[in-house]
């Protein structure tokens, strides 16, 4: 007779257990044609296995490894201090899990900054070392070249434009933007340089809605009104994780933290009154 394990296989790793809503896998060709096709595309973060999993297998169709686990899960002030190598090590997690979802990767502050060989090196990397499909990296007009140069060496570029946290420094903070022609600008040099979409962060509904119409490329939103091309929010924000206070664009449509806290609430009381374990957690 086979013996119980203690850690059943499939327990622990249920790859095959979770439906997946539609499983066509996207490519990088397919998310830029959801805009043609007039399907609103749905993002999120994920900066772990587990989580990108369920994210994955909810119908999702980008999970973005964003430089936000910084602030999210290493409990920074800014975006700044994550480093090329903890954005491959989260991105490499992400990537495992998914099977259908598009995975875009963040590169952090000064990964691309300092020229265009260290950009390739780095954007190269990340593709190279996760298994990720794209990388995103902040800027406009002042970024095309670099964004240019990615795209010719083989690397699908997502671009970011409007509030752009690794410049919280010199921006003095995270302001709603609203310079039309200069943000009409800067998407049309980035759909000139490549890249397949752009993230538009906390630009006024209006002006979003005007870059969305002059460029080919999708807009993903977050915090810019509901006619961008889709949507991408912080995970921890909209499953209500968030320890501090939730952005304005966000809506929370679950109380995990509540749940978590609860729950972890009970054990500990259990574990004190001798209630946990019982005779159905342990071996004879
Ligand atoms: O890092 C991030 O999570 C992001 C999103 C807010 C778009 O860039």
């Amino acid at each position: 007779m086979a013996k119980e394990g203690v850690f059943p296989y499939r327990a622990r790793h249920p790859h095959r257990q979770l439906s997946t809503l539609k499983m066509e896998k996207l490519t990088v060709p397919k998310f830029r044609a959801m805009k043609a096709g007039g399907r609103k595309i749905v993002m999120l973060t994920a900066y772990d296995y587990t989580m990108a999993r369920l994210l994955d297998s909810a119908g999702v169709d980008g999970l973005l490894v964003g430089d936000s686990l910084a602030m999210v899960v290493q409990g920074h002030h800014t975006t700044l201090p994550v480093t090329i190598e903890q954005m491959i090590y989260h991105a490499s997690m992400v990537a495992r899990a998914v099977q259908r979802a598009l995975v875009v990767v963040d590169m952090p502050f000064l990964s691309y900054q300092l020229g265009i060989r260290d950009a390739i090196a780095n954007a190269g990397r990340v593709l190279k070392e996760t298994g990720a499909h794209a990388v995103k990296l902040e800027g406009g007009a002042d970024q095309a070249e670099v964004i240019a140069a990615l795209v010719k060496a083989g690397i699908p570029v997502m671009a970011h434009l409007g509030v752009m946290p690794q410049s919280v420094l010199q921006s003095g903070g995270y302001s709603v933007q609203r310079d039309l022609s200069r943000l009409v600008a800067d998407a049309k040099a980035v759909e000139q340089a490549g890249a397949f979409a752009v993230v538009l962060e906390c630009i006024a509904a209006e002006i979003a809605a005007q870059i969305t119409k002059q460029v080919s490329i999708p807009t993903v939103g977050i915090g810019s009104g509901a006619e961008c091309d889709g949507q991408i929010q912080v995970v921890h924000d909209l499953l209500g994780l968030t320890l501090g206070k939730v952005p304005k664009h966000s809506k929370c449509y679950a109380d995990l933290k509540s749940l978590a806290v609860a729950a972890v609430t009970r054990y500990c009381e259990e574990v004190r009154s001798g209630a946990f374990p019982t005779e159905k957690q342990s071996f004879q």
